[in-house]
């Protein structure tokens, strides 16, 4: 079983993955996009493709509350009409288990997709790739712990393709592996080390800034549309210290009107700022 699951397995014996009790916003964005996601889109695109890069086991717990939630996958199983097709990835074998079981007998007419793995391999890369119809809409959810994202994976599923992607972009990780100055966020951002010159560059108070506008302009080579305001929103501890941002990145003004529905309150009710 993963470290971070709970140790004592949910009543239906598979693991439960322990979130802090922020997730729950972040959940919400999710569940509140894939909604309109699914609602607005059923009558243009006849197929549409679920994505989730690092799915999870299905179901978490909220750290000392005891309390048992949707993880992203079965969330976006949840939706009404639901996806016509779900891609599930996870590199951890007990997760992927869960998440076989525990999936089955939703939506059983929309096909799955569900592959243990490292989501940046080509193998698995190729399977996804194969497995989306080609004329379908596509929503991809991207929540690593860490940055584990490989800019090149983005670019094999979204070229030629109408991909959404609400990427968690953990920036206090980030910021801690730039001072370790990692070669693995080169990978992240897929721009041959530039981001080095750009925090170098960058006042203190301005790198969180900076690294979120060079990711944008990175998905902006992958045919995103650039931003006419500011799209990500904040994930906050009990502190209010962001913990990370949720990026989101369409190639339709559609999608950017969506998100703007999506990120206006949080789970709490309250209204979010997005961005600063
Ligand atoms: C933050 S959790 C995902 C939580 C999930 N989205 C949810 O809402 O329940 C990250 C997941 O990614 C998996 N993972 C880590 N590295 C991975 C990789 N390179 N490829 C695929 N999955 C990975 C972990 O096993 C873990 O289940």
């Amino acid at each position: 079983m993963c470290d971070r699951c709970k140790s004592k397995p949910n009543s239906d014996g598979y693991p439960l993955l322990e979130l802090g009790p922020w997730a729950k916003n972040k959940l919400h964005y999710l569940r509140y996009y894939s909604s309109l996601f699914t609602n607005g889109m059923k009558s243009r695109w006849p197929e549409t493709v679920y994505l989730d890069l690092f799915a999870g086991p299905g179901l978490c717990t909220v750290r000392g509350t005891g309390e048992t939630i949707q993880g992203s996958p079965m969330i976006a199983l949840s939706q009404m009409p639901p996806f016509t097709h779900y891609v599930f990835v996870d590199s951890d074998e007990s997760h992927i288990n869960s998440l076989n079981a525990r999936s089955q007998s939703i939506n059983a007419a929309s096909e799955k997709l569900i592959l243990p793995g490292n989501c940046n391999n080509s193998e698995i890369i190729n399977k996804i790739v194969n497995f989306i119809p080609p004329n379908a809409l596509c929503l991809a959810f991207i929540d690593p712990f860490t940055w584990d994202i490989d800019f090149k994976t983005l670019r094999a599923l979204t070229g030629s393709r109408r991909v959404d992607i609400i990427l968690v972009f953990q920036i206090g990780g980030i910021k801690r592996a730039i001072e370790s100055n990692t070669t693995s966020l080169d990978q992240f951002f897929g721009d041959d080390g530039k981001w080095r010159k750009l925090v170098a560059n960058a006042l203190p108070n301005q790198r969180t800034r900076s690294l979120l506008d060079h990711y944008r302009h990175q998905l902006s080579s992958l045919g995103y549309l650039g931003q006419q305001y500011p799209t990500e929103v904040s994930v906050v501890n009990t502190k209010n210290v962001p913990l990370y941002y949720m990026v989101f990145a369409t190639k339709h003004p559609r999608g950017q009107d969506f998100w703007q529905k999506a990120i206006h309150h949080s789970a709490t009710g309250t209204r979010t700022l997005p961005g600063f």
